[in-house]
């Protein structure tokens, strides 16, 4: 059987239906994960969680040790991902609560540590991204959705901004123009890195707030919890769906 992990983000810094066999600590030539690698048992399959910003929720975006996240996942065995980020909706269809299955990816994050290539140990490699995330996980996905009679968006591009801050409304309005449908802070380097090991990588985005400019107002951190706390019963539902397959 394929091991699965599932990388969780804000808002679903734990599994709650997740029956835990171990709890992980894993040392990398990075530094430290984000949190333990927990192993447990959903709808009778074996799945890895990570919790991104750590449990309890203290690292932001752009301090995530990614290299040191998806190495330790490697040094478990684990063969595909399903990431699992909160998202601010650009266009019309992805209002607050909504849920996307990514196809493609805009990088707008930067001075993170994005490669595993970058030392004396490995030589220079440019990883093919043509398809940052894996078709056949993807496909998978929306399937899970739609036998849970969940509705999704099944592609759309999301934008991945440096954070901590959430963006300007100028900002916003160019990574429309851009193309991109959501924007978040945590898919990037991500999706790269887990190419860069081999490992089948997807996410499901799901809506927390209008992006900047899209609605009168500011985003306040409340409306994210809120849409999130709601959104975050969908996506239990997707993946407890995809596990079903
Ligand atoms: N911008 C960036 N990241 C986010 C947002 C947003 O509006 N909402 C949730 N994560």
């Amino acid at each position: 059987m394929t091991k699965l992990a599932i990388i969780g983000g804000t808002g679903l810094t734990q599994l709650s239906e997740l029956t835990i066999i171990k709890r992980e600590k894993i040392d990398t030539p990075y530094g430290p994960p984000s949190s333990e690698f927990v192993t447990g048992v959903l709808n009778q399959k074996e799945v890895v969680f990570l919790a991104r910003h750590g449990n309890p929720h203290t690292i932001a975006p752009h301090k995530i040790n990614y290299r040191a996240n998806i190495w330790g996942l490697k040094q478990l065995g684990v063969e595909q991902i399903i990431a699992v980020a909160a998202v601010g909706g650009i266009t019309s269809a992805m209002t607050p609560r909504h849920i996307a299955i990514p196809d493609q990816i805009i990088d707008y994050s930067h001075s993170r540590k994005q490669t595993f290539f970058e030392d004396e140990n490995y030589p220079v490699t440019h990883i093919d991204f043509t398809y940052p995330y894996n078709p056949a996980l993807r496909a998978a996905l929306i399937t899970a959705a739609a036998n849970a009679n969940i509705a999704i968006s099944p592609i759309g591009t999301y934008g991945c901004t440096q954070g901590p801050r959430l963006e300007s409304t100028a900002e916003i309005k160019r990574m429309e123009q851009d193309g991109c449908d959501v924007v978040g802070m945590t898919g990037m380097p991500e999706a790269a890195l887990a190419k860069e090991l081999g490992i089948d990588y997807a996410a499901i985005s799901v809506v927390a707030n209008w992006a900047a400019g899209k609605t009168e107002g500011e985003i306040t951190m409340a409306e994210i919890e809120q849409h999130l706390h709601i959104g975050m019963v969908n996506v239990a539902t997707v993946l407890k769906s995809f596990l079903a397959l």
